[in-house]
């Protein structure tokens, strides 16, 4: 692996990674600082992208064009969408889609985008199988779900909205840049992998747990962010 990318939407997801990080050297494009430095002789280059999916998508294609990154791991929280899926659990992508794809009016289904041959997105199959590996010999007491991520512009925090993402896409957790980092990706033809920790249950308890959770869910991601890295 010559050099992996990371994106993180927010400070909190990125920063604690970039402690890691040794001779660093931060170059600002779009108004993100792109890091580039090494951790455990693995060269990488972290970045917070900011929320959503313009940014997520923005920064993905920078990390192609101008860093020549060959894998991109995003990194982040989540809401769950499962019952089974606890706060502080980590959720593995096998996959991505936008559920705020919304073509319905020209007779398309929910999450289709138009005039794509596909709309849901493949995560590396080699990455989640060492993720999971990590997973089970550095952090085995939290639970690990491998599933659909579905990323859509909206912070989903009632239980309706949360019923018909379930219904529809069989989503495992949602957030806001997932699917729009690994739309990005494929259309480059690079590797990625969604890895998000559970901050809340995307229900009308979401935001008063996200606050609470966030930092505790946060700090599973960055033990296996390392262990992945260590091992690429
Ligand atoms: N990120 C963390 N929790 C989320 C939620 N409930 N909806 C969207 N993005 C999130």
């Amino acid at each position: 692996m010559n050099r992996i990318g990371i994106i993180g939407a927010m400070d909190e997801e990125v920063n604690k990674l970039k402690e890691h990080m040794s001779d660093i050297k931060v170059e600002k494009i779009a108004a993100m600082d792109f890091c580039l430095g090494f951790i455990d002789e693995k060269e990488v280059v972290i970045v917070r992208s900011g929320i959503g999916k313009v940014n997520a998508a923005i920064c993905t294609q920078i990390l192609v064009d101008r860093f020549q990154v060959d894998v991109v791991i995003n990194t982040g929280v989540a809401g769950s969408l499962r019952n089974e899926i606890n706060i502080a659990d980590i959720v593995l992508s096998t996959d991505a889609l936008q559920h705020d794809m919304d073509a319905t009016g020209f007779g398309y289904e929910a999450g289709i985008i138009p005039r794509m041959e596909t709309s849901i997105f493949f995560a590396d199959q080699k990455l989640v199988s060492l993720a999971k590996e990590v997973c089970r010999e550095e952090i085995p007491e939290i639970g690990i779900h491998t599933g659909r991520v579905v990323t859509g512009d909206q912070f989903i925090s009632d239980r309706r909205k949360k019923e018909w993402l379930v219904s529809q896409f069989d989503g495992y957790c949602t957030e806001m840049e997932g699917a729009a980092i690994a739309q990005a990706a494929y259309l480059n033809q690079i590797p990625f992998l969604i890895v998000r920790a559970i901050s809340d249950k995307a229900d009308q308890s979401a935001e008063m747990a996200y606050a609470e959770f966030e930092e505790i869910a946060i700090k599973n991601t960055v033990r296996l962010l390392l262990g992945i890295i260590k091992r690429l």
